[in-house]
């Protein structure tokens, strides 16, 4: 879980730079979602997958969730992405790309029927692995403080 929270601190502080209002985290903002992390271990609306090197060392993480829409919607589950992190050293190898294809059919394979995540325009590198596996822009968050 260390290296998991460790992953999610780097995201984190990526965001913070990306727009320090939209994510204003808490002083103790990786505690609390390490705790959050642990709890969704038991949840079986969430999935968690962790990719590990030959070592065992963790060095990616996807966390999803299944829920139902509501009423208004023809579908009756969706998933949605909520986090994928992949250690820095092991960037580009093609981790992040296998977390997300795994996900897809794990949360198919659960009954979803589409799936959303929600994602920074500074996002680049994010984006383009979204595509990859057939993820498309349909809506912009527009943001302001009150
Ligand atoms: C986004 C992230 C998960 C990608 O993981 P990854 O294991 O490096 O991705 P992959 O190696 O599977 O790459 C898949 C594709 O994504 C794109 N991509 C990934 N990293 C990239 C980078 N640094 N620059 C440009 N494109 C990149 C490429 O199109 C790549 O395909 P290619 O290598 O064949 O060109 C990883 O960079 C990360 O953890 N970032 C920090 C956390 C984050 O931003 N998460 C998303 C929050 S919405």
């Amino acid at each position: 879980m260390d290296a998991v929270a460790e992953m999610w601190r780097n995201m984190a502080e990526q965001h913070l730079r990306y727009d320090p209002q939209r994510w204003d985290w808490t002083d103790d903002y990786v505690g609390v979602q390490r705790r959050q992390l642990l709890g969704t271990m038991d949840d079986p609306n969430h999935l968690l997958l962790v990719a590990q090197d030959e070592a065992g060392q963790v060095v990616g993480y996807l966390l999803a969730v299944i829920m139902e829409p509501g009423p208004i919607w023809r579908i009756r589950l969706r998933g949605e992405i909520t986090d994928i992190c992949v250690a820095r050293r092991h960037g580009r190898k093609g981790i992040g790309r296998m977390l997300m294809e795994r996900a897809l059919e794990e949360l198919r394979e659960l009954g979803a029927e589409d799936v959303v995540l929600r994602v920074s325009e500074a996002n680049r590198s994010a984006i383009k692995l979204y595509q990859k596996v057939g993820m498309r822009l349909v809506t912009h968050e527009m943001y302001r403080r009150l």
